[in-house]
């Protein structure tokens, strides 16, 4: 759905489905993508994040994160974690570092924050003494309130003050009809899936400072019209926010 050659028959078979159904789902995926890039340019640019742990990283496509973080700052270090052993291969293959900064590639999962943050890949790479941005993009609808909301505040609990967390998460408020085919097809493939209210996704960021314009559609978050079309209300399906730990 967002180009690019690494997919398998499986892959393109799902998404002509969906796209068939929905043709406004490239363009949501393109603009689920896109608000990753402006809040990781935000983050180092305007923020002076020069640390990131990605978690929930999927099969790369370009730019990356790294890319961003490192195209700002050469020395900027990022861990990408993802539970899917097939994104991990093709990370490792696909995602190089620049020679000053770091990249390291953690098979890991959300729901053990300890053993994550103990992982001597992600130590190396990381000093957790410093502010790190923790970016869940496109990660917590797989999971409900009960388990995603502690395990957040886990991860942020072991990061220093001035840290960031980094959001985006499905909702069925901009594009329900839309919403509710994704979700039945999710469901269809056996993966738990949660969309959320604004009000929810806000939960993510009790006791953080909630940076402007706070929790809203991925299209309003820093429209960049220069990077490409900003679509409307009705083409995404997703809340993003950026909040700083006090
Ligand atoms: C929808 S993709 C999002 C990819 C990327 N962050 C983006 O926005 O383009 C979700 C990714 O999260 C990974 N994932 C799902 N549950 C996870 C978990 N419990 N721990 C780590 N990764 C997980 C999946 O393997 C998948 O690669």
């Amino acid at each position: 759905m967002l180009g690019g050659k690494t997919n398998f028959a499986a892959d393109r078979a799902a998404a002509d489905k969906i796209i068939a159904e929905w043709p406004g789902s490239r363009a949501s995926a393109s603009a689920a993508r896109a608000v990753m890039h402006r809040m990781v340019r935000r983050l180092a640019a305007v923020h002076g994040i020069r640390q990131f742990l990605d978690i929930g990283t999927g099969i790369p496509t370009t730019p990356n994160l790294h890319e961003v973080a490192q195209g700002i700052d050469s020395a900027s270090r990022i861990v990408y974690v993802d539970n899917d052993p097939i994104v991990l291969a093709h990370a490792r293959t696909l995602l190089a570092g620049t020679s000053q900064g770091r990249t390291a590639y953690v098979e890991g999962d959300f729901r053990e924050p300890a053993k994550l943050l103990a992982d001597p890949a992600l130590r190396q790479t990381l000093d957790l003494d410093r502010p790190v941005a923790l970016t869940l993009i496109n990660l917590v609808h797989f999971l409900s309130d009960e388990t995603a909301l502690p395990l957040v505040a886990e991860l942020l609990g072991a990061l220093p003050p001035g840290s960031y967390l980094a959001l985006s998460a499905g909702t069925a408020d901009s594009a329900p009809a839309w919403a509710a085919i994704a979700s039945r097809r999710y469901s269809e493939a056996g993966i738990e899936n949660h969309l959320r209210t604004r009000a929810q996704v806000e939960r993510f960021f009790a006791g953080l400072e909630l940076d402007e314009p706070g929790v809203v559609l991925i299209n309003r978050w820093h429209p960049d019209p220069a990077a490409g079309p900003v679509p409307p209300d009705g083409e995404v399906m997703a809340y993003a926010g950026l909040g700083r730990k006090p």
